[in-house]
């Protein structure tokens, strides 16, 4: 599959785009300046050993892309969406975003539209099916290939999508659940805010949710 990433230098892009690649996926770093892109790309490839990824602008990855996930700030959220509307039609869009106060970097700003996926949701309109997933893991798991590490939690308004998605974090190693419509990203984005809180008393990086109780498969 040919998994573009938007945002795909920061550190949470660039652990899905290591692990990704490393599964044998071709990959797209997404970048606002393509000379970063590349830089990426190349670190990629040499971790792996091939041509896994490549880098390229935000715009051209999002619109080369069979899947694209978007990994930036929630202050670039809305801005980026914008520029990458067009290219995203019809596509599965993977928003990774936790809507941080860029004031307090350690606190929830609850989004006008109740959370940063229903935002997205709106702002692409019912064309593009919007998924949130990978909020709760931490890049350092990602970046390590640390998948007993936690569960991801997979939520959007379309179920098939979903499916799509707990797919894509199969690939990774990960188990991820379906945790139902859109809505629900109100708490999933949420949480994230406490594993950071865990991990600043616990003074560690990799604090992760794990569900119990499921029955077997
Ligand atoms: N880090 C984690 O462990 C983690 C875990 C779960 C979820 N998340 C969420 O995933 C998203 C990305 O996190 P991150 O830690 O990877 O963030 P980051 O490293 O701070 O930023 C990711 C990328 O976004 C782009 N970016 C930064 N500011 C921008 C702006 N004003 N406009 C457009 N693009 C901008 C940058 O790429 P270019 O400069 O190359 O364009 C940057 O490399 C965030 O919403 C975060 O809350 C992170």
């Amino acid at each position: 599959m040919r998994i573009a990433i938007v945002g795909g230098t920061g550190k949470e892009g660039q652990g899905l785009g290591m692990g990704w690649a490393r599964a044998g996926q071709e990959v797209l770093v997404g970048s606002r300046v393509l000379e970063r892109a590349q830089r990426v790309a190349e670190a990629i490839n040499a971790a792996v050993g091939r041509g896994a990824a490549t880098g390229m602008l935000n715009q051209d990855a999002a619109a080369a892309g069979e899947i694209v996930v978007l990994a930036v700030p929630y202050d670039a959220h809305a801005m980026t969406l914008q520029d990458i509307r067009e290219s995203v039609r019809g596509k599965i869009l993977v928003d990774v975003t936790v809507p941080l106060d860029p004031e307090k970097p350690r606190r929830l700003r609850i989004p006008l539209g109740g959370s940063a996926t229903e935002e997205a949701q709106a702002l692409l309109g019912p064309e593009t099916r919007v998924v949130a997933a990978f909020q709760n893991i931490s890049h350092t798991h990602l970046a390590h290939g640390e998948t007993n590490a936690c569960d991801i939690l997979v939520c959007g308004d379309d179920a098939d999508a979903r499916q799509d998605v707990i797919k894509l974090a199969g690939l990774l190693g990960l188990r991820a659940l379906d945790v139902g419509p859109a809505r629900n990203a109100r708490v999933v984005e949420g949480l994230t805010v406490l594993l950071m809180e865990i991990n600043r008393r616990d003074k560690g990086r990799g604090a992760g949710i794990r569900i119990t109780g499921l029955r077997p498969d």
